[in-house]
């Protein structure tokens, strides 16, 4: 078995000091890349700040011969996002690899929920995620070579209780996904999305502790380490993955059914009856893009 090097790589994990994103930070300057470690050092809701979080982290990876530098900017604004890019320029001279990981959350059922506990979320995992690329992209663009991983959650693919923020905002990054992945297939550039489960600060309260045990956020460090280097050839895939659990999970579209001759009217009624061939996923694929989807409508168009 060949082994996987980032030699010569630069890595930016966000939300790097703590969880998920640590694991990352450590395994690739374990194997060879420069790294960013990219922490606002605030408390699970996204209030507060502190240094301390990123630079433990840096110290660590310095600590066991590597090569790492801390940046405490938010990923929630434009100017925290081009912060984070730039000290990954300054101190390394570009940027191969962003992990968009930083996270927190704020739970409320629907009605509950006020616009402040919706735009924090929003802005920190969607926005933040944005921000952050964006930047990263231009330079992995002019190098032709990138690799970017967004994580969603379970919460946005499937749906939880009381997380209408996280959950919306995490199936947003499955769109960026989509985007990033298409426009930048010809650089190559590659997205894909993660949704984890893992024991963290995140999910200490919402699970029984025999569980909370068997999910050390390290079994899901090899996946997005794969994912992000340069032997990962795929993208614009989403995976579940926690306990040492792998699996792929997609958008897909099933066969459908065709009404009408594309010129007449169609009514409720027909829907109604044809219900079952319209919700059926037999024959369901993954698209690649949305105008595979017009591959669909052949019948009006040809
Ligand atoms: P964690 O709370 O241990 O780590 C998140 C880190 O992000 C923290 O160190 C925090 O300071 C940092 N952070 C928060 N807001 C930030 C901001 N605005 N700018 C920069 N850094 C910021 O949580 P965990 O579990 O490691 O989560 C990592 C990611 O995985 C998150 O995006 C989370 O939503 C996602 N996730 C985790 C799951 C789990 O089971 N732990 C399940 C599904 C998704």
């Amino acid at each position: 078995m060949s082994e996987i090097s980032f030699d010569g790589r630069v890595a930016i994990v966000t939300g790097a000091g703590a969880g998920l994103g640590k694991t990352y930070a450590l395994e690739l300057a374990k194997k060879g890349a420069k790294v960013v470690v990219n922490d606002l050092g605030g408390a699970r809701d996204g209030s507060g700040a502190s240094t301390k979080a990123a630079d433990e982290v840096v110290d660590e990876i310095k600590a066991a011969g590597g090569d790492a530098a801390a940046n405490y900017d938010s990923v929630a604004t434009k100017e925290g996002g081009a912060n984070i890019v730039k000290t990954a320029v300054d101190a390394f001279g570009k940027v191969d690899i962003v992990i968009n990981n930083a996270g927190i959350l704020r739970d409320k059922s629907i009605v509950k929920m006020s616009d402040d506990e919706w735009d924090l979320v929003l802005a920190v995992h969607l926005k933040g995620a944005f921000y952050v690329t964006q930047p990263a992209f231009a330079i992995m663009k002019e190098n032709a070579y990138g690799r970017i991983v967004n994580t969603a959650s379970g919460a946005g693919l499937y749906g939880n209780f009381g997380q209408i923020n996280y959950a919306s905002a995490k199936m947003g990054l499955v769109g960026m996904m989509h985007s990033i992945h298409t426009e930048g297939a010809k650089y190559n550039i590659k997205c894909n999305t993660i949704a984890p489960i893992a024991a963290s600060r995140l999910t200490e309260d919402v699970m029984p502790p025999e569980i909370f045990e068997k999910l050390d956020p390290k079994f899901v460090t090899p996946l997005v380490t794969y994912l992000v280097s340069e032997d990962n050839q795929d993208s614009g895939m989403i995976f579940n993955c926690a306990a040492g659990w792998f699996s792929r999970t997609a958008v897909m579209c099933g066969t459908g059914t065709f009404i009408g001759d594309g010129k007449r009217d169609i009514t409720a009624e027909e829907i109604k009856d044809a219900w079952g061939d319209v919700t059926s996923l037999d024959d369901i694929k993954v698209l690649n893009n949305v105008n595979d989807s017009f591959g669909y409508l052949a019948k009006i168009f040809s």
